[in-house]
């Protein structure tokens, strides 16, 4: 097949393609402008893997709404802090607001467990939570995930803002390990 593309040392077949990501994000935006038309969300876009996902969405948002990008970053502290997640990039006071967490994939969901906990102590009135993939046998947590594009399985995909060490996030398309 000439459509593999290679990334380092592994092949990537096409998996999930553009008129099937379009339909999966025009559903999921057309949800939250009927849920979440008279809350004046606050969309906090989890970079760097859904910066793709998120201006797909947000152009199908039609609701009055604010965008802001951020990152996640965990380090251990001292003992007795144990793993500190910090937020880097969130200048916005979102005490009472609704948020709406944009992520790429939610995989183990531990990523999101460490976003909710940084949220529920900022005092937020309530969060949503939408990603473009989710891996329903990986993920265990449990918060709700609202707004979901396309389950797959435990497979490895690149593409849509998904990388394979640093690679891959440009292609239009879903690809997975052939
Ligand atoms: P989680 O914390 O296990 O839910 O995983 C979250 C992060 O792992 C995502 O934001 C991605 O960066 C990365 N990830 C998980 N699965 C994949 C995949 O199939 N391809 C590329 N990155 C992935």
């Amino acid at each position: 097949m000439n459509n593999l593309v290679t990334i380092k040392d592994k092949q990537f077949k096409p998996y999930i393609s553009q008129q099937q990501i379009t339909t999966a994000v025009k559903n999921i935006a057309d949800a939250i402008n009927t849920e979440l038309a008279n809350d004046f969300p606050i969309f906090l876009v989890v970079l760097n893997g859904s910066f793709m996902f998120a201006a797909d969405l947000l152009k199908e948002v039609t609701i009055p709404c604010e965008i802001s990008f951020i990152k996640v970053a965990s380090y251990h502290g001292t003992s007795s802090t144990g793993n500190v997640t910090e937020l880097i990039g969130l200048t916005e006071d979102i005490t009472g607001r609704t948020v709406v967490i944009v992520e790429d994939i939610v995989d183990t969901g531990i990523t999101l467990e460490r976003l909710m906990n940084v949220l529920t102590r900022k005092n937020v009135k309530q969060t949503k939570i939408a990603t473009a993939l989710l891996k329903p046998q990986s993920y265990k947590k449990q918060f709700k995930v609202h707004y979901v594009g396309i389950e797959i399985p435990n497979d490895f995909v690149v593409g849509y803002g998904l990388d394979y060490d640093g690679l891959g996030r440009n292609l239009k398309e879903i690809y997975v390990l052939a």
